[in-house]
């Protein structure tokens, strides 16, 4: 049996230094903004390049949060798009606000900035690209038109940890172009996903490539202010213990979690390695499907996911189940069309690529612990397919 993910292999590896950090903090009572709290808040700042770190309890929380920070709410229009995991443009709705939806570029389904601009009115306040399966989307593009009108960018990175874009004296390439085009004296850098844009919002979902015990979150930014404002919103408004300057909410990363997350951040590279590694083997050997592309020159793209696409989708999946492959859909629906969002009218053929690819995407077995044998195992089911 090869699952979609096995997080009990990875537990396995770690089980030694993660065991005694838990017992640890179980002893010390500190179980809501301990120490670990604050220390992981600086490794995840540092890791992404940001200048502060705000830990929250989910992905989700991250993007509310951030959105609350830009002041959205009712009559505020919010640009993302529409292929994602319900979670980016629900936090929108939530707050009053209007998920405008953008449909996904062919190439990469990160989504499509040449339709962004059309999408811009004086409702507009932000947009939040996505950096879907583990790479970024074209940021440089996004920015350039965040600038132009004034809005505010919040980068979910909940797939896309330490994802990384190519500069060259600090500015952004365009994505797709493949590798950098400045002067060969120019320095060529890398900067990760999160610090890019406003705010960035991290997921430690289980399943994601910094993955915690349960659920929790974290928000990087810049921004000292909008950082001293995001503190208090997870903590209800309180700027000092009992004192509290606006209704806010309570939505703090466990310090269980942090400890857990500190152990694990320790190996998140290595991790990213092993599956860019797997990645490449996929790429090569998987003969009978296509991909998304990755742009793996100018980007670090951290394959949260490995997401193929397919006609037969049924039928693949029925093949790998019966050879005891696990295999999920990310997404079986563009969401413009959840039920939640019928209220805003979106209509089939509005956003042709994303729902042609929520009819065909199909993500295998994705995880660092992988031995090349098992991958093996997966590209020679998959390569098996007849349709
Ligand atoms: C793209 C995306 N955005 C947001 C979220 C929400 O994160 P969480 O599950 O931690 O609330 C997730 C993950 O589940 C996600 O994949």
């Amino acid at each position: 049996m090869i699952p979609i993910i096995d997080l009990k292999k990875q537990y396995e590896t770690i089980k030694k230094e993660v065991d005694p950090v838990i017992q640890e903090v179980i002893y010390s009572t500190r179980y809501v903004l301990g120490d670990e709290v604050a220390n992981l808040e600086a490794g995840i700042a540092s890791y992404t390049g940001a200048k502060f770190a705000v830990g929250v309890n989910s992905g989700t929380d991250a993007l509310l949060l951030a959105l609350k920070a830009c002041g959205i709410g009712p009559g505020d229009e919010v640009i993302t798009t529409a292929f994602s995991f319900f979670a980016t443009a629900e936090v929108i709705d939530l707050l009053g606000g209007k998920p405008v939806f953008v449909d996904i570029n062919k190439e990469d389904f990160t989504i499509d900035v040449s339709l962004i601009e059309r999408k811009i009115n004086k409702n507009t306040k932000a947009i939040i690209p996505v950096h879907l399966y583990g790479q970024a989307a074209a940021m440089d593009a996004i920015l350039a038109l965040a600038g132009k009108y004034h809005l505010k960018v919040i980068e979910d990175c909940a797939q896309a940890l330490g994802a990384e874009i190519e500069t060259v004296d600090g500015r952004l390439q365009a994505v797709g172009k493949g590798s950098v085009q400045g002067k060969p004296a120019e320095q060529k850098k890398r900067r990760r996903v999160g610090s890019l844009g406003d705010y960035g919002c991290i997921s430690f979902y289980p399943t994601k490539n910094l993955g915690c015990f349960g659920d929790g979150g974290m928000i990087v930014t810049n921004d000292e202010n909008a950082y001293n404002l995001l503190k208090k919103l997870r903590s209800h408004g309180e700027k000092k213990k009992y004192e509290h300057e606006f209704a806010g909410y309570n939505s703090r990363l466990d310090t269980l979690q942090a400890a857990v997350l500190l152990v694990k951040l320790r190996y998140l590279d290595t991790w990213t390695d092993r599956r860019i590694e797997i990645a490449k083997m996929y790429d090569k050997k998987l003969t009978a499907v296509k991909t998304p592309k990755a742009n793996n020159k100018g980007l670090r793209h951290v394959y949260n996911l490995y997401t193929i696409l397919t006609a037969d989708r049924e039928g693949l999946q029925k093949l790998l189940k019966e050879k005891e492959i696990g295999t999920a859909i990310h997404y079986p629906l563009a969401m413009p069309f959840q039920e939640a969002f019928n209220k805003y009218g979106y209509k089939k053929g509005d956003f042709p690529i994303a729902e042609n690819a929520s009819t065909k995407v199909l993500s295998i077995p994705m995880y660092p612990e992988l031995t090349d044998q098992q991958v093996d195992q997966v590209i020679t089911a998959v390569n098996s397919f007849r349709r």
